[in-house]
């Protein structure tokens, strides 16, 4: 995607996208609801043209040379669509028919890749909406896409429909597919991708790997309850590698460590002093946190005082953010 835009009247649904996504693995495009997935998948799709900018796919742009470009990609956007009176195998023939009759003979490998084998002849109607999911990868697969574009396929699913489609696309992915599955799950994300951009109002907010994305996790490491609070932070100004501030209400103190044998020594130099440890919690943002900072951050919350109060839509997350845990 280069310099992708797709405005609908006065809104730009997607505002300026430049992303290259990598051959192999999963690539997460994550994004709240209206960040703009569908609109930029419909568009490497070659289903909605862009405003501006332009899609390039294994070096061929849709927009200009039509669907000899979606040679070798595949997938769907929002919900796949079927005859709902006819059984899951005889849609599947009906796309073979239109993709020109060459896949046929794929459409039984693909049913048993998605576990539909034994409900094939039931008709799409009774399916339940995993079940539709999985149909609709099956849709895809049977193009024997090297690229797959998948948009929110967990969505709707139940935990265990949710667990199977992300098996599914796992073993897709190492089977040498790459794929690019949107989704608004930070967790989902973190299970499943190695890259990921993620996208809010239109724009890319972050991209890169998701060590990249933990490392803006800045911050106190823990947050520790003790038993004196003074004489804690007494301790802990002695321990080299350690760094101790009060809490706010001065009831608890967060600590930043160079690395995890300070936090040791600490806790050990604490006891020593007669120091009682209640508790040692991680102080660290989520990346959950990180998602909601990057992509609602300062408009939601305002800047907060203290540390990297910022008005950058990419400011690192205050300490603030454990309390909401
Ligand atoms: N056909 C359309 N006509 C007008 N506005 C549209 C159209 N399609 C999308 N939009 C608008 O573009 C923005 C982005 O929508 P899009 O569906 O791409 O977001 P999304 O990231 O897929 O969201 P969701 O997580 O809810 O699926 C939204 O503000 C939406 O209302
Ligand atoms: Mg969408």
């Amino acid at each position: 995607m280069l310099g992708l835009r797709k405005e609908f009247g006065r809104i730009a649904a997607v505002d300026g996208i430049d992303l290259e996504v990598p051959a192999g693995g999963v690539f997460g495009y994550l994004g709240p609801n209206g960040a703009g997935k569908t609109t930029s998948l419909r568009m490497l799709l070659g289903l909605v043209r862009p405003t501006s900018g332009s899609v390039e796919l294994f070096g061929q742009d849709p927009a200009a040379v039509g669907v000899a470009a979606l040679d070798g990609v595949a997938g769907f956007v929002e919900n796949p669509a079927f005859y709902a009176y006819l059984s899951g195998r005889r849609n599947l023939h009906l796309l073979a028919d239109m993709d020109g009759g060459r896949h046929h003979d794929r459409v039984e490998p693909v049913l048993e890749i998605v576990e539909l084998d034994g409900r094939g002849d039931d008709k799409v109607g009774t399916y339940s909406q995993g079940m539709r999911q999985r149909l609709g990868l099956a849709a895809a697969l049977l193009r024997e896409p090297r690229l797959m574009l998948l948009d929110e396929p967990t969505n709707g699913l139940d935990p265990g429909g949710m667990r199977d489609m992300r098996r599914l696309v796992a073993t897709l992915a190492d089977e040498g597919l790459t794929v690019l599955l949107s989704s608004h799950l930070m967790n989902e994300v973190e299970q499943l991708c190695s890259r990921l951009a993620i996208v809010a109002r239109g724009r890319i907010r972050f991209s890169g790997t998701l060590e990249e994305l933990r490392a803006r996790q800045h911050g106190p490491d823990h947050l520790l309850r003790v038993t004196d609070v003074v004489g804690a932070l007494a301790v802990a100004g002695e321990v080299p590698g350690v760094r101790a501030e009060p809490t706010a209400g001065a009831a608890e103190i967060l600590v930043t460590v160079d690395g995890p044998g300070d936090a040791a020594r600490l806790t050990v130099a604490l006891g020593r002093a007669g120091i009682g440890l209640l508790a040692m919690l991680p102080a660290a943002p989520s990346l959950e946190e990180l998602f909601f900072d990057l992509t609602e951050g300062v408009e939601r919350r305002g800047p907060t005082p203290g540390r990297c109060a910022s008005s950058s839509p990419s400011a690192a997350p205050t300490w603030a953010g454990w309390r909401r845990r």
